[in-house]
């Protein structure tokens, strides 16, 4: 998404200073690297910081000096931050006049949502289950103006039910945000998490195929 955007912005600006926000080294390595094959070459002025937005934050006011930008994008980051309300301040807070804001997150009525309303206890203190309507909400609240647009989004989850289909594992693990679902549940609640995911709830048939509703929402912005 992050290459995309840059590649983008590109076209459009000889030359970009980007800040990147990720707490976690490895997605930083796998960004690096995917970095390396696009060749942005000096266009593009990284400014890596191995940390989280809380973090980024804090530091930045204790210093007094909050950096702005023309352009931030949260996406589907936004369910690990401490609180959401006051993050979403402070990003606006962040923009620069007339720079714009993207969040994206799952939509209030798709079956990721639905899935995670279902198995509330997968949350924890670094993951927190929200949706696009928690954000809108919170932009109403404070009279923020906004655009909000859905995109319909399907993931074939046929393969979490076939047998010894480790893609599938993955999968389920990923969907439902858990790591090692089957090794670490009793089967019986294991088989109540698989068939609540293929329930008309969160999943239609066609064919032979399973379509898990996976629509999620951009919320933009422009400061
Ligand atoms: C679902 S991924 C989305 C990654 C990327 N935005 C994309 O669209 O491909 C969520 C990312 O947020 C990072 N993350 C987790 N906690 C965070 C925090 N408190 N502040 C900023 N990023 C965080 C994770 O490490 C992960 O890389």
């Amino acid at each position: 998404m992050d290459c995309n955007m840059i590649t983008q912005l590109l076209k459009k600006f000889p030359s970009i200073a980007n800040t990147v926000l990720e707490p976690a080294a490895d997605h930083i390595e796998e960004y690096k690297k995917l970095l390396e094959s696009k060749g942005f070459g000096s266009d593009v002025d990284f400014n890596w910081r191995q940390q989280t937005w809380d973090e980024y934050y804090k530091e930045c006011k204790q210093v007094n000096q909050i950096k702005k930008f023309h352009f931030i994008s949260a996406i589907h980051s936004l369910y690990y931050v401490e609180d959401l309300e006051s993050t979403i301040l402070d990003l606006i807070n962040c923009l620069e006049e007339g720079g714009v804001l993207l969040m994206i997150a799952v939509s209030d009525d798709s079956g990721f949502w639905r899935l995670w309303k279902r198995f509330p206890m997968f949350a924890d203190d670094l993951y927190r289950q929200i949706n696009s309507g928690d954000i809108r909400r919170i932009l109403d609240t404070h009279q923020i103006g906004y655009k909000a647009i859905t995109q319909e989004s399907r993931v074939d989850i046929t393969c979490c039910y076939e047998d010894g289909n480790q893609d599938g594992v993955l999968l389920t693990d990923f969907l439902n945000h858990v790591v090692n679902l089957r090794e670490c549940s009793s089967q019986s609640f294991v088989d109540e998490v698989l068939s609540y995911m293929r329930g008309e709830d969160c999943t239609v048939q066609n064919g032979d195929q399973l379509l898990f509703n996976n629509d999620w929402q951009a919320i933009i912005v422009t400061n």
